[in-house]
């Protein structure tokens, strides 16, 4: 009878998962994936609230049939947080490995400086992070600190007194122009972690990106905005 001993034990099996998810290439590759369902929220999400500025039966109306269409709404959260998680995760391990690689800035600039938006990518991201959970509690949940009568069932009357405190338009705002700012090297910087880097396209799709980052950021700072100027009122 054969005894297995340290010496002759095979050795532990590492999944290919696992290896993929400690590349380098697998981090930016999971980051770019789930970069790109976020970012089909994110439009989504803009087109919807858009919505208030046609009052509130027509927003209620659309959020109404989000909240009746159980399939879709579960479906879409799961999918999100997942997302969510795996995205903020590669991201923050990403982070700490370059830092960790140089902890010292370079001296001398490079030849291709980073952007504003490439060199800030941790803390906006972080920054959106932080925005998410707040505003669930705001107004998802209505269980945020600073509230002003949430109702549940009434989307339209939660949005409109959320932007009635002058905190909550400033963070709003601070936080969607981090996202605007996230996006546009994210939507850039994808393409080059799916392997799609050209530098026939690269000029057109840096333009592209900045430029999809200023319009959702514009187009969410709208509706604070909204508020604040009387267009979207009770
Ligand atoms: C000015 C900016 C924004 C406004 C006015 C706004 C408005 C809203 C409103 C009214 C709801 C609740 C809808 C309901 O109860 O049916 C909601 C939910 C939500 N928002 Fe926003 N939003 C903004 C920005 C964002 C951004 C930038 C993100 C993500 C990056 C985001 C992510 C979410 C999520 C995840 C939910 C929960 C959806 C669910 O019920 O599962 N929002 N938002």
């Amino acid at each position: 009878m054969s005894v297995a001993t340290a010496s002759t034990a095979a050795p532990a099996k590492v999944s290919r998962l696992s290896v993929f998810w400690d590349s380098q290439v697998g981090k930016k590759f999971v980051s770019a994936v789930t970069g790109v369902l976020l970012f089909v929220f994110v439009v989504g999400h803009i087109l919807g609230n858009l919505q208030a500025f046609q009052g509130a039966a027509k927003f209620n109306a659309y959020a109404q049939f989000l909240q009746n269409t159980k399939g879709l709404i579960w479906t879409t959260r799961i999918v999100m947080l997942g997302a969510l998680i795996l995205h903020a995760t590669a991201g923050i391990q990403l982070y700490l490995r370059a830092r960790a690689a140089r902890p010292q800035p370079y001296r001398v600039p490079l030849a291709n400086p980073a952007t504003v938006s490439s060199k800030t990518m941790i803390w906006t991201g972080l920054l959106t992070l932080a925005f998410i959970v707040y505003h669930l509690l705001d107004l998802t949940l209505g269980a945020a600190l600073v509230h002003s009568g949430f109702v549940h069932g009434d989307a339209y009357l939660n949005l409109v007194n959320t932007f009635r405190s002058t905190g909550k338009v400033l963070f709003y705002g601070v936080s969607v122009i981090g996202l605007g700012l996230h996006l546009s090297h994210g939507l850039y910087s994808l393409w080059q972690s799916l392997g799609f880097r050209h530098p026939l396209w690269t000029p057109s799709i840096t333009k592209a990106a900045v430029l999809i980052g200023v319009v959702l950021a514009i187009a969410y700072l709208s509706i604070p905005a909204g508020v604040v100027a009387g267009l979207i009122r009770l």
